[in-house]
């Protein structure tokens, strides 16, 4: 009876111990868990203040005007990074952010035109495109031909609004060299 109760007795405190140490490993776990979690919602909320609610992009479709009030010659439109052109009754736009790394380039007159060779054409061009930033040049059609850029200005498509006829510069269309829009 007394053998009985004592191997009885080791059984409950063994029992006991099994149960005390689960316990403890279940605790070990969730404590755990609930610092994983916590760090996974602190990093979220850390990520998502850097990301504004509301993203404020410039339109890549504007108006610039009725192409009557366009000055002759080229007007570059600051704020768009754009130049455009007007030639009699031809109109054509081309983008003043470098293809090397983005900078403004600026148109520069030459103190006397010169014979370059555009695409296997020889052409007299009196103005260039100088980008300030690392010395890149592009000729007046926005053809590469000096410094780090890979590849000519973009040439954007300008259309006329149907609404009240004033130019419409598309800046998620890219058009070739030879575009004119035609008034
Ligand atoms: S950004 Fe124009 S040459 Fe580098």
């Amino acid at each position: 009876m007394g053998l009985l109760r004592k191997t009885t007795s080791t059984k409950e405190r063994k029992d006991g111990m099994d149960q005390s140490r689960s316990r403890r490993s279940f605790l070990q776990t969730m404590g755990f868990g609930g610092m994983i979690a916590g760090f996974v919602g602190f990093s979220y909320q850390s990520f998502r203040s850097l990301v504004p609610n509301i993203l404020y992009e410039p339109p890549m479709r504007f108006k610039i005007g009725l192409p009557s009030n366009l000055a002759e010659g080229m007007t570059f439109l600051v704020d768009k990074r754009l130049y455009v052109f007007k030639e009699g009754k031809s109109f054509y736009a081309i983008s003043g952010a470098c293809t090397h790394l983005g900078c403004t380039v600026k148109q520069t007159k030459l103190n006397q035109p010169k014979r370059v060779e555009i695409d296997g054409v020889e052409k007299e061009v009196s103005s260039e495109f100088h980008c300030p930033c690392h010395g890149s040049k592009f000729y007046s059609d926005g053809t590469n031909y000096a410094g780090p850029a890979p590849t000519p200005l973009r040439w954007h498509k300008l259309e006329l609004s149907p609404v009240d006829g004033q130019l419409v510069v598309n800046m998620t269309e890219e058009v070739e060299k030879n575009f004119r829009l035609t008034v």
